[in-house]
């Protein structure tokens, strides 16, 4: 019979999830197509399984803080305002603490890859304003995919772009935004068959 704690340990990941799709089913989508291919980065990258198993999890549940954020600012058709768009950065730090007060038992690398999900390679993101190999490089993986697939999606205020206007876009980001090893290595994950078009919506 499994134990009341390993019990909770197991589902402690699928509720969030769950949670989460209740609250958007965007960005539930979203997470289980960034997951997927960060899984396969990760791979390439040979981590080790306790690394690609935290790199799972935190790709599933990057925007679980998204829990937190109010209605009006998830949901806006529009361009955000100032504090609004200082209210929607807080979802990194709102999924840290969720993640902080789970069972999962690799919990402090996901919450630490959580938190940092949108650090910038050149030290212009946020939460901490870290740079280059300062981003633990989960987080430089999830940062090529998510964008990515954020570019390639329709929203209520943007159309979706084509896989090949998209790597244009991230290429311009490249030494910026991304990190150019995880670019250089995202493009060549795509090129082996990845692409939204193909894998990511599978
Ligand atoms: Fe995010």
């Amino acid at each position: 019979m499994i134990s009341t704690v390993a019990a909770d340990r197991k589902n402690a990941y699928p509720s969030l999830i769950a949670a989460l799709c209740e609250r958007d089913a965007y960005t539930r989508h979203h997470c289980d197509r960034v997951s997927s291919l960060a899984v396969k980065m990760g791979r390439e990258l040979k981590l080790s399984v306790s690394a690609l198993e935290s790199l799972r999890i935190a790709s599933q549940l990057h925007d679980v803080g998204k829990i937190g954020v109010r209605d009006d600012v998830l949901f806006k058709p529009g361009r955000l305002l100032p504090d609004e768009w200082e209210q929607m950065k807080a979802h990194s730090i709102h999924g840290e603490r969720i993640i902080k007060e789970t069972f999962l038992l690799n919990k402090s690398d996901v919450a630490s890859i959580v938190r940092h999900h949108h650090e910038a390679f050149d030290g212009s993101g946020y939460p901490d304003g870290l740079s280059g190999k300062e981003i633990p490089q989960s987080c430089r993986i999830l940062l090529v995919i998510d964008a990515y697939d954020a570019i390639t999606t329709s929203r209520p205020y943007q159309k979706s772009r084509s896989h090949v206007e998209a790597m244009d876009i991230l290429e311009s980001e490249v030494g910026t935004k991304l990190d150019p090893d995880m670019f250089s290595l995202f493009s060549q994950t795509i090129a082996n068959g990845s692409t939204r078009e193909s894998n990511i919506r599978n």
